[in-house]
């Protein structure tokens, strides 16, 4: 596929079915994300697949972090919410959390040109994941602001959680969506002296 039709034509599905991106596969999602445009070569980027067992255990653990902001805020647990944030990896086969790792010390590279380069790295596997064939979704919330999340993830408060790119294959009878056709009305200006 052309690249141009990978970007074109990349939609995010809210739901994907298996099968996840195959071993080989995954590897060629993974090293397409990894050649980001990356100031520095700091490699800010990791990239952690949750699939399986695994996952569902890492589902446990976005519930009970929920229910600890819940707590830190002094609200009330909405027992949906709680369900669905121990659900919510379920939507793919196969989900990547990409996150940012913060270099210790001062880095003549802005942390946010690193986050750059880690939001670059995800485009370039949902273009990946779309030219093999893959449906994906790339999803955020609230989870990726939580240390307790962040630790899970074995990362440090100072990281970021970039990303949650959802893998898998989209559903037989789902209708595509029609491909990107953007509207460049009020976007573009040329500078003149
Ligand atoms: C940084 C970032 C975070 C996102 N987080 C979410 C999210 O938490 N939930 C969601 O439904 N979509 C999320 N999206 C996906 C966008 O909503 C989606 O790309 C947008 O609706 C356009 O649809 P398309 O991807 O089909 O073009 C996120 C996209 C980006 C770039």
């Amino acid at each position: 596929m052309h690249v141009l039709e990978a970007i074109r034509s990349r939609r995010s599905i809210p739901r994907l079915v298996e099968p996840a991106p195959d071993e080989a596969d995954l590897r060629t999602i993974l090293e397409a994300a990894a050649c980001a445009p990356d100031h520095g070569k700091l490699r800010p980027f990791r990239f952690t697949v949750l699939r399986g067992e695994h996952a569902d255990a890492f589902g446990a653990v976005l519930e009970d972090t929920y229910r600890a902001r819940c707590r830190d805020q002094g609200t009330e647990v909405v027992p949906a919410k709680a369900t669905k944030e121990r659900s919510k990896l379920g939507r793919a086969p196969l989900v990547v959390v990409v996150s940012a790792m913060r270099p210790a010390g001062e880095s003549p590279i802005p942390w946010t040109e690193q986050l750059a380069a880690c939001a670059a790295a995800c485009q370039n596997a949902l273009l990946a994941a779309t030219a093999l064939g893959y449906g994906s979704m790339w999803r955020t919330g609230e989870p990726c602001y939580d240390d307790r999340v962040k630790a899970a993830l074995a990362l440090s408060p100072q990281d970021a959680v970039v990303a949650f790119l959802y893998l898998g294959t989209v559903p037989e009878g789902l209708r595509p969506r029609a491909g990107c056709e953007p509207d460049l009305d009020g976007l573009v200006r040329e500078w003149r002296a």
